[in-house]
C-alpha cells in the first residue's frame, strides 16, 4: 500500500499522525524525506531519526494568515516545506524565507520572546514543526547548529549554539538566571548590539565582576568595529524606540516594554562605563553620551510610570563621571623628561600629561620641546615648526634607532615619546633628509671611560624595594584594556592610547639594558660583584613578586655579550656559597650557559 502512494503525499499522510502511531516501516520513509530538507542537511543521521518520530506538519490555506507574533513564548521550531514566509521585524518585512528554510529556533533556545511575526507569503504554505521539548532534547546531540538572521535577503546576525555556558556570569546562572544559549559569531556591528541589549541585559545584575563574557567582548572591541559615536546613535535611538504593537498587546504591555528598551541602554552604558573606566569618560563622545542620557531619563520620569530604576541606575553613572572628572582635573606631570622615565609617575597617565621631548634636526643640533602625550607626528612637526621658524614645511617625524633603522611616523600617529625604542633619537627633517640620518656616536651607549657606577654603593635590598614600588605604580597605572589596545592594534582604537603599558614596557627595557650595561662597563677587579647584586636584586625582588624586575634582570644577564663572559661566570660560581647565599635554592646552575634558564618563578 505504501509503495502505490507518492512519497510527498504519504510522508504528509505521515507526519499528521502523532509519533507514536507510525510503524517502523512509515518513520523509515519520514526519516528518508528528511535528507532531502536543505535546514536538517548538517544533522547526523542518528538525529534525523530520532527527528523522524516527533515531525508534526502545519498547513496554512491563504497567504497572510499569522503564524506567530513577535513576543510571543516561543513553542515550535519551523521547516518551511512548501510556500513562503515573511519575517516581520517591529512591523517591517525583513526578509522571505522558502522551501527548506526554518525559523523559530531563537525563541526556543535562548527562551526569549519571538524576535519576529511571521507570516504566510504564499496560499497553501505547509511547515513541519518540532516542538520545544523535543527539538531541545534532540538539539542536544547536534554537534553544530547556526542560526542565521535575515534583513532584506542579507545575512545580518549569525549566531552560533554554545553548549558550554560561557563567562562567569553564565556559570553562576542560578543567581543571575541567565539562559542564553547562543553566541555571536559574526554579523552587522548594529544587530549584534541589539542583540547584546535583547538578550543579555536585563538579566544583568549590579555585580559588574559577573558580567557575561559576550557583552565584555563586545564592550572592549567595539573600537574596532564600532566607533563609540555609531555605539552612542544606535542606543539613542533604541532608547526611543516605539513599541511594535501587536494586536494582541494591549497599551500597558506596550509602556512596559517602552521602559524595558530605555531601562537596556541605560544599563549598558552602567556596565560600559564601569568596565572602561577613565577611558570611558576620556572619549567626549561618551562622556556627553551620559549627559545626554540623564535629560532623556528626566523627561520620562515625568511621562511614564516605572522609571525609578532607570534614574538611580543613571544617576549613578553620573556619579562615577564625577569622580572621573577630579581625576581627569589633576595638574598634567611630566611623565618622560628628555627620554628618563619621572621617578613620580602618576597614577594613571593622562593624555594631558607631559614630556619633555628632545628633538633632533637634520644637522644633529636639538631643542627640548614639551609636548603632551596624546599628540600625534603632524602636531609635534607643527609645534616643532612653530619653535624653530626656520623649519620649511612639509616636516616628517623620524625615529632613528641605535641600530640604524629608521621609522617614520604618519602624520596621525601618536603617543610618540611612550613608543619610542630606549636608546633612539627623535627627528623633525623634510622628507630629502632623511637618508642622511645616522645613528649618533652616544647612541651605541656608555664607554668604560664615561662610565663609573655607584652601584656597589647601593644597599640590594633598599634598591629592590625601591623598583618594587615604582613598578607596583606603573602596573596598578596599567588598565587591562590597553593589553587589548596593544594585542588588537593600536589603530583600531584611535580614542584610546595605552600609555600606561608602553611606560611599563619601556621600564621593562631599561631595567635589562642597565644589568647588562652595569655588567659590561664594570671593571675586571668589580664585574662579579656588579654580577652577584644583580643575582641579588632579582632574588629580593622575586620575594616581592616583582616580576618585571626578575625577568628584566634575568634577560640582562642572559643577553649574549654577558653570558660570553666565562671567565667572569666561573669565578662568581666559585665565589658563591650555597649556605650563606639563598639565591642558589632559585638559580639552580647546571652550567653558565643556561644559568638564568632554570629560574624557578
Ligand atoms: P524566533 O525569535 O524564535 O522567531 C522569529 C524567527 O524569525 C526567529 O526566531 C528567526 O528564526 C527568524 N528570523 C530570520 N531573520 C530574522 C531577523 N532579521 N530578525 C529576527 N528574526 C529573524
Amino acid at each position: 500500500l505504501l509503495s502505490s502512494i507518492a512519497p510527498e503525499t504519504l510522508f504528509l499522510m505521515i507526519v499528521s499522525k502523532p509519533g507514536f502511531e507510525r510503524s517502523p516501516e512509515e518513520l523509515e520513509v519520514v526519516y528518508e524525506e528528511l535528507t532531502f530538507i536543505k535546514a536538517l542537511s548538517h544533522l547526523s543521521t542518528m538525529v534525523k531519526r530520532q527527528l523522524a518520530n516527533f515531525v508534526k506538519v502545519e498547513q496554512y490555506v491563504h497567504a497572510g494568515s499569522v503564524v506567530f507574533r513577535q513576543r510571543e513564548i516561543g513553542v515550535y521550531w519551523y521547516i518551511v516545506l512548501k510556500g513562503a514566509v515573511e519575517v516581520n521585524v517591529n512591523g517591517k518585512v525583513v526578509c522571505i524565507l522558502r522551501e527548506g528554510d526554518d525559523f523559530g529556533k531563537l525563541a526556543l533556545v535562548n527562551d526569549l520572546p519571538r524576535a519576529a511575526t511571521i507570516v504566510t507569503y504564499e496560499d497553501d504554505s505547509i511547515f513541519l514543526v518540532v516542538d520545544k521539548h523535543h527539538f531541545n532534547q534532540i538539539l542536544h546531540q547536534v554537534e553544530a547548529n547556526t542560526v542565521r538572521l535575515k534583513d532584506y535577503g542579507e545575512d545580518v546576525l549569525v549566531l552560533e549554539k554554545v553548549d558550554i555556558p560561557r563567562g562567569a556570569a553564565l556559570e553562576n546562572s542560578n543567581s543571575c538566571n541567565f539562559n542564553c544559549g547562543y553566541s555571536v559569531m559574526a554579523g552587522k556591528a548594529e544587530k549584534i548590539l541589539e542583540y547584546v541589549l535583547e538578550t543579555r541585559i536585563d538579566a544583568l545584575s549590579d555585580d559588574i565582576s559577573e558580567i557575561d563574557l559576550f557583552v565584555e567582548d563586545f564592550i572592549l572591541t567595539h573600537d574596532a568595529f564600532m566607533p563609540a559615536n555609531t555605539v552612542c546613535n544606535f542606543l539613542k535611538s533604541y532608547y526611543f524606540r516605539t513599541p511594535y504593537r501587536a494586536t494582541r498587546d494591549s497599551i500597558s504591555d506596550s509602556c512596559t516594554e517602552e521602559v524595558r528598551c530605555k531601562r537596556r541602554v541605560v544599563q549598558f552604558v552602567y556596565v560600559w562605563c564601569s568596565m572602561l573606566k577613565i577611558n570611558f569618560f576620556l572619549n567626549p563622545v561618551t562622556n556627553s553620551f551620559v549627559e545626554e542620557l540623564f535629560c532623556h531619563v528626566i523627561d520620562d520620569r515625568k511621562r511614564l510610570g516605572g522609571m525609578e530604576e532607570i534614574m538611580t541606575r543613571i544617576g549613578a553613572i553620573r556619579t562615577s563621571r564625577e569622580n572621573m572628572q577630579l581625576v581627569l582635573a589633576r595638574h598634567p606631570a611630566i611623565v618622560l623628561d628628555c627620554g628618563v622615565l619621572s621617578a613620580r609617575t602618576p597614577c594613571p597617565i593622562l593624555p594631558s600629561d607631559v614630556c619633555n621631548q628632545i628633538i633632533y634636526l637634520a644637522d644633529t643640533t636639538c631643542f627640548v620641546l614639551p609636548i603632551r602625550v596624546d599628540k600625534t607626528a603632524e602636531e609635534i612637526c607643527e609645534l616643532s615648526r612653530r619653535r624653530m621658524s626656520f623649519l620649511a614645511e612639509p616636516l616628517k617625524l623620524v625615529e632613528v634607532k641605535s641600530n640604524g633603522e629608521k621609522l617614520i611616523f604618519s602624520p596621525t600617529d601618536r603617543a610618540i615619546p611612550t613608543v619610542l625604542s630606549l636608546n633612539s633619537k627623535l627627528y623633525v627633517v623634510n622628507r630629502e633628509e632623511i637618508p642622511m640620518l645616522v645613528p649618533m656616536e652616544d647612541q651605541n651607549g656608555p664607554t668604560p671611560t664615561t662610565h663609573s657606577s655607584i652601584l656597589h654603593l647601593i644597599d640590594s635590598q633598599e634598591l629592590a624595594h625601591q623598583l618594587f614600588l615604582f613598578h607596583l605604580q606603573l602596573l596598578r597605572a596599567t588598565d587591562s584594556n590597553e593589553l587589548l589596545y596593544q594585542v588588537i592594534g593600536r589603530e583600531s582604537f584611535p580614542q584610546s592610547m595605552p600609555f600606561n603599558l608602553d611606560l611599563l614596557v619601556r621600564r621593562f627595557n631599561e631595567v635589562q639594558h642597565w644589568s647588562t650595561t652595569e655588567i659590561l662597563l664594570a671593571t675586571e677587579d668589580n664585574r662579579v660583584e656588579i654580577l652577584k647584586k644583580f643575582i641579588h636584586i632579582a632574588t629580593i625582588a622575586r620575594e616581592y613578586r616583582d616580576l618585571l624586575t626578575v625577568f628584566a634582570i634575568t634577560l640582562g644577564l642572559s643577553h649574549t655579550s654577558v653570558s660570553r663572559l666565562t671567565l667572569t661566570w666561573n669565578v662568581s660560581l666559585k665565589g658563591f656559597q650555597v649556605s650563606r647565599i639563598p639565591i642558589f635554592q632559585y638559580f639552580k646552575i647546571l652550567e653558565h650557559k643556561n644559568i638564568f634558564k632554570t629560574l624557578d618563578v
